[in-house]
């Protein structure tokens, strides 16, 4: 072989080894109406293949994670072309495309986080209410070792809302329901100010409990619970699920 072809194998490889996927995510919407999931890499690094697209009731859809990958998955719902701008009533992005290019969601929206190690090491993930929620999801690992429990927020929390968290809909219906953070400002709903530092300066609220109440598993606000936090070792793939498989009728506004 002369140097040229051994080079141009020198590249294909180092194309094909940094584009390897270390986990694939397989998205399933089982809600009765389309949800446009949005993905977003956290830390300044590179986006996945997709930032945002359309799946719709019954649908599912796979996208790959790099090894020592950082970043949450949220969906956007009642999403229409606003005059050429692609604009969803819970969770837009603001791109006014489909794809959110490494922007996030607008709260209230529920979210997955997911942290996946190098070298097959330990995986963490969550199911968050803390910017609120708008759509039941859940996160379950395949094949990994250790706890690997699957966590999820399978109740319809717009159905439950307080009165003062609702976001309406143009139809009047509750489309989402806001955290007390995000809806009131206030430093001891948002863990800031005096608040800031962990549980012990700031405890859970009447909201907060509302929240974990619907949602056992999932974060209801910044210092909730270290059970909250679940994690897997050994490389495992992902289900994100819309709606979820114990919920037989997904409801969406009650
Ligand atoms: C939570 O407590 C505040 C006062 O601290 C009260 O105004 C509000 O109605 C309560 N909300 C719920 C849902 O219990
Ligand atoms: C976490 O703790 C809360 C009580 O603080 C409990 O209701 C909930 O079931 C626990 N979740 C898990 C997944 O163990």
């Amino acid at each position: 072989m002369n140097t040229q072809v051994v080079l141009s194998l020198i590249l294909v490889f180092l194309f094909f080894s940094a584009g390897s996927q270390a986990a694939t995510i397989t998205f399933n919407n089982l809600c009765p109406y389309t949800v446009w999931p949005g993905t977003l890499t956290y830390d300044q690094k590179p986006q996945l293949s997709t930032t945002g697209f359309e799946l719709t009731s019954g649908a599912s859809s796979i996208v790959g994670v790099p090894s020592l990958w950082s970043g949450h998955f949220w969906g956007r719902t009642g999403c229409f072309d606003n005059g050429g701008k692609f604009t969803c009533d819970t969770g837009d992005c603001g791109s006014g495309q489909v794809e959110c290019n490494g922007v996030g969601g607008s709260p209230p929206a529920t979210l997955v986080e997911l942290t996946v190690a190098a070298n097959k090491g330990q995986d963490f993930y969550d199911v968050s209410n803390v910017d609120g929620f708008n759509v039941p999801m859940s996160i379950a690992p395949q094949d990994g070792t250790g706890d690997c429990k699957p966590s999820s927020c399978p109740a319809n929390i717009n159905a439950a809302c307080p009165s003062e968290l609702q976001l309406v809909g143009s139809d009047g219906k509750v489309i989402a329901c806001t955290s007390a953070c995000w809806a009131f400002n206030k430093p001891e709903y948002c863990c800031t100010g005096s608040f800031a530092g962990g549980p012990d300066k700031c405890p859970p609220t009447n909201y907060s409990q509302f929240f974990k109440k619907q949602c056992p598993d999932a974060y209801s606000y910044a210092y909730d619970d270290k059970n909250s936090t679940f994690t897997c070792f050994g490389g495992p793939d992902y289900v994100v699920t819309f709606c979820t498989t114990t919920q037989k009728i997904c409801i969406f506004s009650g």
